[in-house]
């Protein structure tokens, strides 16, 4: 969460850090600042809101080739213009933005900091005052700045810019993600690529406890205890029209019409030339050879990985534990003999998963990543990588990432079934094209679906989706989707235990929405619908073809059993997307909210 960029060349850097936010603002979006740096001193410009408030305050007529922006999702204050980054050294000389949490910010106040005095709430005005402290003891700013990182415990990205240093970026990164891009004559930092891809797309990544001090023409890497580093850029394989919403109102809108696409590009990703799935084979053994499997992720990806749980025990017959990361860290169940952790992340980055993928590698053990950043901290860290292919996903509530993790989910299944020995009972890339033709016809019913949501939405404060077995998965994402958007509180149920207590919060008109994609629990789910139609329930029914009775509201083309969320999610996100809408939300950035959660 937060995001940083920083700017040193010959162009005027104030433009390029203000579109290189706005790239960023998916990772936070309560307030926004930019420090440049040039012949008169430095200029700082913060704002509370979004990189639009913070362009109407910026003084364009200012130029500097040298710079550094922020846009923030508060942790240590509140969110208001005095917690905005950048934050400033006493007199002045040092400006700093970074991402991530000090833990022992406090310590060091008292240890280092007495007579001084804070102007800010955060933990990052202390960084910033400690390499001042540190430069008065009589050290260059480069070794103060290494002397102040490494007395930092916790997460960070930073970058700072010193007005008696103006030909450098010092940079540093620990847990938060943090790239260098290279140009011809400039060099930028970023905390996601997308933020530089206006400039350039050669990128080189920094690993945790690197510092480097970027000047135009040159970049240093060093640890922080002092070893030179050498490594290669890497070219970053984005398009920059994937990052623009093009006519859309809105990313969350074009990411749930983006789906069908997305399984296209899996079924060719994951296929060789005789139609075969073909997938890495020492990831297959490594699946094959587990006695358990732990799938650990937070949020919608635990969600696809309650829906895996059932593709890998049902096709590969491998018994699968689906945890929730923060609680898994604090609250570790016995594990088995020979497991294997599979970590399902969007975007590689949660600090909550890879608290545990530290923690599960330390004690040995092997780690697969699903996700849709290749060259992302969980992809690098783990010894197995599976992509999503999904494309950069920027709406805050994630829709393409979750269908895309389930379709991998079952291509590993099937994969690993083949690997087995086993015959698995479905034709899995025929079915996901089938899925992929299914999901274009539900996009195509927007309209209808909106009406939906003004009848059943628009003005409850509350609401249920119900669903036995894999539509109880999707019954919770549902919910989850509804409510980080509309912000209606919404909750997801499996039918059959709304009667054991949750049946008291029935009143007349609360909205009840049922998902019927499964032959064998068709009728309990019903039975369910029709308990809490009798206690005064608004209720709507989305079946499945062949399932389907009079009257049902929303009717999915027939699919896979074992496919049914790819399809019966898409008007459940569209249902929160209208409602949302029409409460006047903003759909991309909900309130509280960032899409990458690099804090745990
Ligand atoms: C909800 C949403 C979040 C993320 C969660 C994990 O729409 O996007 O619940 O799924 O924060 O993020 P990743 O998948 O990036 O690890």
């Amino acid at each position: 969460m937060c995001g940083i960029v920083g700017y040193i060349g010959q162009q005027d850097a104030k433009k390029i850090l203000i579109n290189g936010l706005k790239k960023l603002e998916y990772r936070g979006y309560d307030s926004a600042g930019i420090g440049l740096l040039n012949q008169s001193g430095v200029h700082v410009f913060r704002e509370k809101g979004r990189i639009a408030d913070l362009e109407a305050i910026v003084d364009w007529k200012i130029t500097a080739s040298v710079g550094i922006g922020h846009t923030r999702w508060a942790t240590h204050g509140e969110p208001n213009r005095e917690n905005a980054h950048p934050h400033q050294s006493a007199s002045g000389r040092l400006t700093l933005v970074h991402n991530g949490v000090i833990d022992n910010y406090e310590k060091l106040k008292e240890q280092y900091l007495v007579g001084v005095q804070l102007k800010s709430d955060t933990d990052t005005e202390v960084i910033v005052q400690l390499v001042e402290v540190f430069i008065g003891e009589g050290l260059e700013v480069a070794e103060a700045f290494r002397k102040t990182l490494s007395l930092l415990h916790g997460s960070y990205a930073i970058a700072m810019i010193d007005a008696e240093t103006p030909d450098t970026l010092f940079v540093g990164k620990n847990k938060s993600p943090l790239l260098v891009g290279l140009g011809e004559g400039f060099n930028v930092v970023a905390s996601d690529a997308m933020a530089m891809l206006q400039v350039t797309d050669q990128f080189v990544e920094l690993m945790d406890e690197e510092i480097v001090l970027v000047k135009k023409d040159a970049i240093t890497i060093e640890t922080l205890d002092g070893k030179m580093v050498k490594r290669d850029p890497f070219t970053a394989e984005l398009d920059a029209s994937d990052i623009e919403k093009g006519t859309y109102p809105h990313y969350m809108l074009k990411e749930i019409d983006e789906q069908p696409a997305v399984m296209r590009k899996l079924v060719t990703a994951y296929r060789d030339d005789n139609g075969d799935i073909k997938l890495d084979q020492n990831i297959c053994e490594a699946v094959k050879a587990a006695d358990r499997l732990y799938i650990i992720a937070a949020g919608t990806s635990y969600h696809a990985g309650l829906v895996g749980k059932q593709l890998l025990e049902r096709i590969a017959g491998i018994p699968t534990e689906v945890h929730i990361a923060s609680e898994f860290a604090y609250n570790m169940p016995l594990i088995s003999k020979n497991p294997l952790f599979i970590f399902i992340s969007q975007s590689g980055e949660t600090a909550d998963s890879r608290g545990v993928l530290v923690h599960v590698k330390k004690l040995g053990f092997k780690t697969l990543t699903i996700t849709n950043v290749p060259g992302s901290t969980l992809s690098r860290e783990a010894d197995y990588t599976l992509l999503l292919h999904a494309g950069p996903e920027i709406a805050v509530a994630s829709t393409k990432a979750y269908t895309a993790q389930i379709a991998v989910l079952a291509i590993l299944s099937v994969a690993t079934a083949e690997a087995k020995g086993l015959q698995p009972k479905i034709d899995l890339m025929k079915e996901l094209s089938i899925a992929a033709n299914a999901m274009q016809t539900l996009v195509d019913q927007k309209e209808m679906i909106e009406d939906i949501a003004r009848k059943y939405l628009s003005t409850s404060r509350n609401a249920f989706f119900i669903g036995r077995a894999v539509d109880y998965y999707v019954a919770l994402e549902a919910a989850l989707k509804l409510k980080e958007i509309s912000y209606i509180q919404a909750e997801g149920f499996a039918g059959g235990e709304l009667k054991h207590g949750t049946i008291a919060l029935i009143e007349k008109g609360t909205p009840v929405i049922a998902i019927a994609t499964q032959f064998h629990v068709n009728g309990n789910i019903r039975s369910n619908l029709k308990e809490v139609t009798a206690r005064g329930a608004h209720a709507c029914i989305v079946s499945m073809e062949g399932l389907n009775e009079a009257g049902d509201q929303i009717v999915l083309p027939e699919v896979h059993d074992a496919l049914t969320p790819l399809v019966s999610v898409v008007p459940l996100q569209l249902l929160a997307y209208y409602a949302a809408l029409h409460r006047g939300n903003d759909v991309d950035k909900p309130r509280n909210l960032a899409k990458s959660v690099t804090v745990e």
